[in-house]
């Protein structure tokens, strides 16, 4: 299993710090290889290689440049971060980011050898239009992208479950990752209100290979003990 902590705009350095040092040696006393990752505010970015991966939540495609309030290739070499989420719908719908630009930060990150965490994901209004709507919605959010991507994990994180509480019925998220399988070999992510309580049940789903966390992510216990659901489930 994949497991991902997405801090968004939460937490300070130290706070990260702190964070770090549970998530890290709960992950070594307990002998957990799962791959976590967490991303944090680039203000917490640290030099660190240990058991948990760091990624960014963003990065503008370019090497350096005249790019005012953006962090580059450069910035994350500095830290030796090589994960990036890219396409999240916060991304998307709060700073509008649009799909010829996130096909374009794919391309450059891709080509420089970056692990890529993609996100997609539908409105409200799409799912209740109906299936054909909601996957031409989806195959939409792929132009530009390459589905082959070796290093390539893709998250499904309905815009309406995210932060909200509110989570797909386990057949609407089997039928989505089942849809998304037949367009990609990478691993599939489940994102959107997962917590301790319905991580087991999301994580066992067929397709499932793993979860992006938000809010209940914040809590390094809770995150711990998502990880420790995760182990358990492949001990089955
Ligand atoms: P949430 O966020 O867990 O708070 O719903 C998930 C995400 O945005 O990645």
């Amino acid at each position: 299993m994949i497991l991902c902590a997405n801090f968004k705009a939460n937490k300070t350095r130290q706070e990260t710090q702190a964070y770090m040092a549970v998530v890290e040696s709960f992950v070594s006393a307990n002998e957990i290889d799962e791959a976590v990752i967490v991303f944090p505010p680039f203000t917490a970015l640290e030099h660190i290689s240990r058991n948990v991966l760091i990624g960014v939540q963003n990065a503008y495609p370019a090497q350096n440049g005249a790019y005012t309030g953006e962090i580059t290739l450069e910035q994350l070499e500095e830290f030796g971060i090589k994960t990036i989420l890219i396409g999240h719908s916060e991304r998307r719908h709060v700073l509008g980011e649009m799909q010829e630009q996130i096909a374009a930060k794919f391309r450059f990150f891709a080509e420089k050898g970056f692990a890529i965490i993609y996100c997609v994901g539908e409105p409200i209004e799409i799912r209740e239009q109906g299936n054909e709507a909601l996957m031409h919605y989806i195959d939409a959010q792929f132009e530009g992208i390459d589905v082959n991507y070796a290093d390539l994990i893709v998250a499904y994180e309905p815009v309406w479950a995210i932060g909200t509480g509110l989570t797909p019925t386990t057949d609407q998220i089997v039928d989505m990752h089942t849809a998304l399988r037949s367009k990609t070999h990478a691993p599939l992510l489940y994102g959107g209100s997962v917590k301790v309580d319905n991580a087991r049940s999301i994580m066992e789903l067929q397709n499932v290979d793993g979860v992006l966390v938000g809010s209940a992510s914040l809590s390094a216990n809770d995150f711990c003990e998502m990880i420790a659901l995760a182990a358990e489930l492949k001990q089955q």
